[in-house]
């Protein structure tokens, strides 16, 4: 098991009773845990910045009507085929698509296909959820 270390924090009262607010909202039974997954978050947003190996999710919305988007779409999975682990594909109405895309690499090559599919004319709304192989939190 790996050794706790106590440490001591000082912050401003204001900021302190805005974090306890913040943490009593979220359901944090503690600060300590409320502090580790902060320091977490912060160690994963840097594996993005250092270009490490990471993990996400890209998601789409596009109108599947839409002339040739749906090869553009397939094109761009193919030529990143080694960083994409899956995709889930629904059908939200008569119109309107969206895709999963579960991605696991190089932050780069990540980023670099998010980039690709959000320029494509026809998608609607992308994001790109940060998350981490969990390594080294
Ligand atoms: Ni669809």
């Amino acid at each position: 098991m790996t050794k706790l270390i106590r440490f001591g924090v000082s912050m401003e009262e204001g900021l302190l009773s805005k974090f306890d607010r913040l943490l009593k909202a979220e359901g944090y039974a503690s600060r300590s845990e409320a502090i580790r997954d902060l320091v977490r978050r912060t160690i994963v947003e840097e594996e993005w910045v250092t270009g490490e190996t990471v993990s996400g999710s890209i998601m789409l919305v596009y109108n599947h009507h839409h002339r040739e988007l749906l090869e553009k779409i397939m094109d761009i999975q193919h030529d990143f085929h080694e960083v994409i682990i899956s995709t889930q594909h629904v059908h939200m109405d008569h119109d309107n698509c969206l895709e999963i895309i579960v991605v696991k690499g190089m932050a780069e090559v990540i980023k670099n296909v998010y980039n690709h599919l959000t320029a494509l004319k026809g998608v609607k709304y992308t994001s790109l959820s940060r998350a981490t192989t969990g390594k080294k939190i």
